[in-house]
């Protein structure tokens, strides 16, 4: 994954609160396994997991909200229960939230199905729930409405598109086909995970068996010659799904550099939360973020680092581009680079854990057990 954009409509300015939507409703899909975010989506799902120091799906219900729109139904699978617990009905959100779980997962378009029962508005917006976004939803439902479309997709242009689903509009905007992960794209357009439906073409979606939108639901649309208008923009776009990628978007909302409304003009080089410690010293940078009760010892050097509630970061440590999960212990000098550290595992004084190292939940590393130079 390369670098996404900031351009025209990434910096949020269009997205204070605005006239109400009463006749557009959102779903929201929750229900992945997040395998690649693995070991931390083994103990909270994907969009559970702290963002810039709130769960990510608070970023993203906020910026719902901001477009006017208050009934949001979230398609949940996996620990769904996570989900409810948290937001209950969504009055807290100044929302009206439900839920619709699936007993096995039925994929993206299979989830989108799923809610139908609990869709009464004619225009339904649809959204991955694992990106980070900066589009301007009123102008998605803007596009939507003036071309007539029966589905309406964001599209945002990226540096590289191969590794996502690839498509191409004529003149007027219109998609002309859907091409996912190729090697050989003929635009940079790519499917940014957000979409608006006509009610009625959710009803054609195939019921009670797993289907996958961008594989299934979208050809078909296209082969039927249904119409599907492209709305193209440079705005923010990040999808969530790896360690990498996760570092990123959240360090983003940390410098202001992705918006979300939930995060208001608390932006700055680094975020800690109340609680925490920070002994003189230490050096917060790269759009840092230290969750509640989480203790930085002296002349630690943090640089894009994502520290959850809890975790212990001893003197002299160096994190870099990281994620250290809930309660886990960084000892000495230890130095963690590109890295995920599970959730109360304990890594020793001096180790050294680099590019794309996870370290499982729990495990205990002692104290030199993991070096990538032989001097001590
Ligand atoms: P990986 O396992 O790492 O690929 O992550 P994922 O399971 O989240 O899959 P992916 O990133 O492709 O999913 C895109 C979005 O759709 C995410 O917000 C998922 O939560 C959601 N999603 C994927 N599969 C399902 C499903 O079967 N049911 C529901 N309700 N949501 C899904």
């Amino acid at each position: 994954m390369t670098d996404s954009t900031t351009q025209d409509a990434g910096t949020g300015k269009h997205e204070a609160p605005d006239e109400a939507r009463p006749d557009v409703q959102a779903v929201v899909l929750v229900g992945g396994k997040g395998t690649r975010l693995r070991p931390l989506t083994l103990s909270a799902p994907k969009p559970m997991l702290p963002t810039a120091g709130l769960p990510f799906l608070t970023h993203l219900l906020s910026r719902i909200k901001a477009a006017g729109i208050d009934d949001v139904v979230l398609g949940t699978s996996f620990q769904a229960h996570v989900f409810s617990e948290y937001y209950g009905d969504g009055s807290k959100l100044g929302i009206r939230l439900r839920y619709v779980t699936e007993e096995e997962p039925l994929g993206t378009g299979g989830a989108i199905r799923n809610v139908l029962d609990q869709l009464t508005a004619d225009t339904i917006l649809v959204f991955n729930g694992d990106v980070l976004g900066g589009t301007d939803v009123r102008q998605v439902l803007d596009t939507h409405r003036t071309s007539g479309a029966d589905v309406t997709m964001h599209l945002v242009r990226v540096s590289d598109p191969r590794a996502f689903g690839c498509v191409p509009t004529d003149a007027t905007g219109r998609v002309t086909d859907f091409l996912e992960k190729t090697q050989d794209p003929p635009t940079d357009q790519i499917n940014a995970g957000a979409y608006v439906f006509r009610r009625a073409i959710i009803e054609d979606f195939p019921a009670g068996r797993p289907v996958s939108v961008e594989r299934e639901v979208f050809p078909a649309l296209l082969s039927s010659n249904r119409h599907i208008q492209g709305h193209v923009d440079h705005s923010y776009w990040r999808d969530m799904g790896t360690p990498e990628d996760f570092v990123r978007g959240s360090a983003d909302l940390v410098r202001g550099i992705a918006p979300s409304p939930a995060l208001g003009d608390r932006r700055g080089e680094s975020l800690v939360h109340e609680g925490a410690g920070v002994a003189p010293g230490a050096l917060l940078i790269g759009g840092t973020v230290v969750g509640r009760g989480a203790e930085i010892g002296p002349g630690a050097r943090l640089d894009g680092a994502v520290v959850f509630d809890g975790a212990v970061i001893e003197a002299g440590a160096v994190v870099e581009r990281s994620i250290i999960g809930f309660g886990a212990h960084l000892g000495p000098r230890a130095l963690v680079r590109d890295t995920v550290i599970g959730d109360g595992a304990v890594i020793g004084a001096r180790c050294e854990l680099l590019r794309g190292a996870r370290v499982w939940p729990g495990v205990t590393i002692p104290d030199n057990g993991v070096r990538f130079s032989s001097d001590i």
